[in-house]
């Protein structure tokens, strides 16, 4: 019989991390009652506070002590007093890539037209997944300064594509749309015309590897042209596939036409290994501590972990429960908006199990 116990360490973070992720830990405990699997959770402080405390990020240690669980459950990384890049490369990505997260799944799905900016989408219309490569591009940090601090200046920041990355991430894109099972139709985001290094051999692979998915069409799309039908006419779109870098620009934008931040999950995805599941809307340091932001996307994000762990069952039933509640009971999805506290919404969530 299947081992239905499962190890879940969970990061709250920073800001408003800590208050979306006690919502998904309700609701997580919800699902266990429900659906009769166990769990432990363990708690990490990783994050903004530890660092002014200790000057410390993540070490390799701590990162390689995150191998023995199911899964990772984040919050958010990001403070207002640490200078931008120190905790988002220190342990965010530090994290991705330690533990070889390749994949960022980040579905855009709409559950009520009424949160939708666009004119006249319906839920039927915006329904995609992005597929981001999650390891390399510019997103591996190399390059360097010439000449810094002089009129001569060079900043060369590179993007660093190989053949092994691209093509898991792409073979990754194909397995999921066939899957997903919707349209079946994977399009590549690109920028063949004018980085003409990368994307020739993204083309390429994808090119290569299609041949072994007959049953799924393809398509390209430059990624300026992406953000254009995101608005026009985002029901073109199924899974869609494409760098880090790009994927991280076009995600925001898919966040908002599914209804904002408030509802945009992800999952940091390592097929083999431990996958680390987070809203995507970072630590809104603004919000920190009023008990009105909203925790659906980390909810959301707990159902995608539930259906990484195995437990696909309650994992839907989560996702049907958040449905559920964004189309008979919320105000708006946005911060303070949505008539009801933090808290109320994590309540109703988990009672509409
Ligand atoms: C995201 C975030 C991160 C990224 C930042 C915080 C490093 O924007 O998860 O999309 O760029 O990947
Ligand atoms: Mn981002």
């Amino acid at each position: 019989m299947k081992d239905r116990s499962y190890k879940i360490a969970v990061i709250p973070g920073d800001g408003t991390g800590p208050e979306v992720v006690a919502e998904g830990l309700k609701v997580l405990k919800a699902a266990s009652k429900k659906f009769g699997f166990v769990y432990k959770e363990e708690m990490f402080d990783y994050g903004g506070d530890r660092y002014l405390k200790t000057g410390k990020t993540v070490t390799d240690k701590e990162v390689a002590g995150l191998k023995k669980f199911d899964a990772i459950y984040l919050g958010a990384i990001g403070h207002p007093d640490v200078k931008p890049g120190i905790l988002e490369q220190g342990i965010l990505l530090k994290t991705r890539f330690g533990l070889d997260q390749y994949i960022n799944l980040r579905p855009v799905k709409l559950y009520n037209s009424a949160f939708c900016p666009l004119k006249d989408k319906r839920p039927e219309d915006i329904d995609f997944v992005v597929v981001r490569e999650n390891s390399e591009g510019l997103y591996k940090g190399m390059g360097e300064f010439v000449d810094k601090g002089t009129e001569e200046e060079v900043a060369i920041q590179i993007s660093h594509n190989t053949r092994k990355g691209v093509e898991r991430c792409i073979r990754y894109a194909f397995e999921y749309c066939r899957k997903r099972n919707k349209r079946k139709t994977l399009t590549l985001c690109g920028k063949t015309n004018v980085l003409t290094y990368a994307w020739d051999l993204w083309q390429r692979t994808f090119d290569e590897v299609k041949k072994d998915y007959p049953d799924i069409k393809t398509d390209y799309a430059h990624v300026d042209a992406t953000t254009m039908w995101f608005v026009k006419n985002p029901e073109w779109f199924d899974t869609i596939v494409t760098d880090n870098m790009f994927g991280d620009i076009i995600t925001d934008l898919g966040a908002m036409i599914q209804g904002g931040m408030g509802i945009a999950a992800g999952g940091n995805i390592n097929p083999k290994g431990v996958s680390m599941f987070e809203p995507i809307g970072g630590s809104a340091p603004k919000y920190t501590g009023k008990h009105v932001i909203n925790p659906l996307a980390a909810i959301c994000a707990l159902g995608m972990l539930l259906e990484n762990i195995g437990e696909e069952e309650a994992g839907k039933a989560v996702e049907n429960a958040v449905i559920n509640i964004v189309q008979t009971k919320l105000k708006s999805l946005a911060a303070g908006k949505m008539g009801y506290s933090t808290e109320e919404i994590g309540d109703l969530v988990a009672g509409s199990l």
